[in-house]
């Protein structure tokens, strides 16, 4: 199954961060007729084919309401999500910071599929973005690595139970990319509107996951070797 761009309704959560800010234009470039930018705090855009829409992703109610009005959406992104640099050790940090991370990435990225898919279903099918990391691969990041690897593992089971209905979904894996979520960390950094242009591209294909960058494609790559290659710390620690 591949999607179309040409006169589609896309609908971007979280749009008003860096990667969520490409997806709105970068939809629009290729054709989209309408674009739901949903935030917490949704914003005037100045341009008529945008349409601001609140949309909290950990407020259910606030999610059925988007899906009620947009309800001609036919692409849904499924993009919001929040990270913590102080409180991300699983064994350290409260239990409610723990939880909180889960109730965005996981429970309120579940919740935006399920109250969109009879949407996406009344159009045909129509296509899901779900923006996972490369760190739903590798444990290196504590309590955000489990909610991307829960996420990661949610789109796998979301893949076959809306392929009955014609809905293509595409798993997006990315590292470090330039955007509020990073500002102030001193790494090597991709770009939102690569990230996004590649996880476009990939949708149209029919691809069913989009590596972004070389370090997503390894670390994929290196869950077949020994568990040692990923955790070199490991082999350090048994010498
Ligand atoms: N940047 C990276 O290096 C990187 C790498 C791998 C994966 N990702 C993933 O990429 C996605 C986009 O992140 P980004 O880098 O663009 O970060 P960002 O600029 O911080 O954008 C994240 C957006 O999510 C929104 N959000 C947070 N909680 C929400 C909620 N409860 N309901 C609705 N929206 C909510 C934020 O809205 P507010 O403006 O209201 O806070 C913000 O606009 C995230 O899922 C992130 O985990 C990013």
């Amino acid at each position: 199954m591949s999607v179309e761009f040409t006169n589609a309704v896309v609908l971007v959560t979280g749009a008003n961060g860096g990667l969520g800010e490409q997806f709105v234009a970068q939809a629009l470039e290729r054709g989209a007729s309408k674009v739901y930018a949903t935030a917490r705090t949704p914003r005037d855009w100045g341009d008529a084919r945008i349409v601001p829409l609140r949309l909290d992703v950990t407020d259910p109610e606030s999610v059925r309401a988007a899906a009620d009005a947009a309800s001609d959406t036919t692409i849904v992104v499924n993009n919001a999500g929040i990270s913590s640099r102080t409180e991300n050790s699983l064994l350290t940090s409260p239990m409610e910071s723990v939880r909180a991370l889960f109730e965005t990435n996981f429970f309120g990225a579940v919740e935006v599929v399920r109250a969109f898919a009879p949407v996406l279903a009344a159009h045909g099918g129509g296509g899901l973005i779900d923006v996972h990391s490369v760190l739903s691969w590798i444990g290196i990041s504590g309590v955000y690595s489990a909610t991307k690897a829960a996420f990661w593992s949610a789109t796998n089971s979301f893949r076959l139970e809306l392929a009955g209905q014609g809905t293509h979904v595409l798993g997006l894996h990315l590292g470090y990319t330039a955007t509020p979520m990073t500002e102030g960390i001193d790494a090597e950094m991709g770009e939102a509107s690569d990230v996004v242009r590649v996880a476009y591209d990939g949708l149209v294909a029919g691809e069913h996951e989009v590596l972004a960058d070389e370090i997503s494609a390894q670390v994929k790559a290196g869950l077949a070797a020994p568990l040692e290659a990923l955790y070199p710390e490991l082999a350090a620690a048994r010498a």
